[in-house]
């Protein structure tokens, strides 16, 4: 009866060998730092005919069936990715899915890849599929795909690669937080408020020369960048007006979700002195940046 004692004890202490099912696994888990007592309070607990079964090797690929692991809901899974049906059969209500991008087991791949079962398989509305981006190696490896493509704006104002990556329940990093919960806001990237990405730079010039304003305007949708003058004497007026010797061009870009506006003075006059509003806007809203164009008296 001793040696049987001591044989169970480090078997338990091994934490490794588990019974072949659930059903005949421990109910809890060995208390951290117990010592005999509980262990012996544990092992008598068991039905009268002890399973060899801990001796037992797990399926193939498979890890030792630990049920007191098992997550109970999806909302204990890191990923935020759900729950999915066990490969290896030991947790009753399913595995954590693994996140997008994570190697993955393919139970239709057959027999050769059961060794990857331990690898675990896909959370929700995702497949295990072969990586496109490997040669034609020996033994492809599989990986999750999210089944719809596109990006999304999450509930927290972040766009995301794909609706895979949203977070319907996952707990926080640190246990003193909320859990954290990131819903499908809208399909395509997050609309966002124009922002002055390189406003314009005030200017000082001799009578009669070029003189050119240039701003960088970025949100989504990409902004429309306007100019406006404010003159000495405070009177706003939205640009070009009538005046024929100024030149203003926009163009999109330089990069996605940005728009670049120009404002030329053919040749610097009295009359152009004054704060230059670069104003950008779009369907979320608006923003402003102002540079001074003033005379530079000539050193003549
Ligand atoms: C396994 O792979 C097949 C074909 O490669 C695919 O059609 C199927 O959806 C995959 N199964 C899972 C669970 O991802
Ligand atoms: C996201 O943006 C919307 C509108 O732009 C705002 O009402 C909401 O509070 C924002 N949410 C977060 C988490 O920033």
């Amino acid at each position: 009866m001793l040696s049987l004692l001591v044989i169970l004890l480090a078997a338990a202490s091994s934490a490794a060998p588990p019974p072949p099912s659930p059903s005949e696994a421990p109910a809890a888990p060995v208390p951290a730092g117990s010592g005999w007592e509980p262990l012996v309070e544990q092992f008598t607990e068991l039905p009268p005919t002890p399973p060899e079964p801990s001796t037992q090797p797990p399926e193939p690929g498979c890890r030792p069936c630990s049920p007191a692991r098992c997550p109970r809901a999806a909302s204990e899974c890191r990923h935020g990715a759900g729950l999915a049906a066990d490969p290896c059969g030991c947790c009753p209500h399913g595995v954590c899915g693994l996140p997008e991008g994570a190697r993955c087991y393919n139970a239709s791949s057959g027999d050769a890849d059961l060794a990857d079962r331990a690898l675990g398989v896909c959370g929700d509305n995702m497949d295990c599929l072969p990586r496109s981006d490997l040669g034609a190696t020996e033994r492809t490896e599989t990986q999750c795909v999210c089944r719809e493509v596109g990006s999304v704006c999450g509930s927290d104002n972040t766009t995301y690669a794909s609706a895979c990556q949203l977070k319907p329940e996952r707990p926080a990093d640190n246990k003193d937080e909320p859990a954290v919960k990131v819903w499908l806001r809208y399909r395509g990237p997050c609309r966002s408020a124009p922002r002055i990405v390189t406003p314009p730079a005030p200017v000082s010039h001799v009578l009669g020369s070029p003189v050119s304003l240039e701003c960088e305007v970025k949100g989504n949708p990409a902004p429309f960048a306007s100019w406006e003058r404010i003159s000495k004497d405070g009177i706003a007026t939205p640009l070009p007006s009538d005046d024929a010797s100024l030149v203003m061009m926009v163009r999109g870009g330089p990069e996605p979700f940005m728009a670049t506006s120009w404002l030329q003075i053919v040749a610097l006059r009295e009359h152009d002195v004054g704060a230059y509003i670069c104003v950008a806007t779009n369907s979320e809203g608006s923003a402003r940046a102002a540079a001074e164009v003033s005379i530079l008296p000539s050193s003549g």
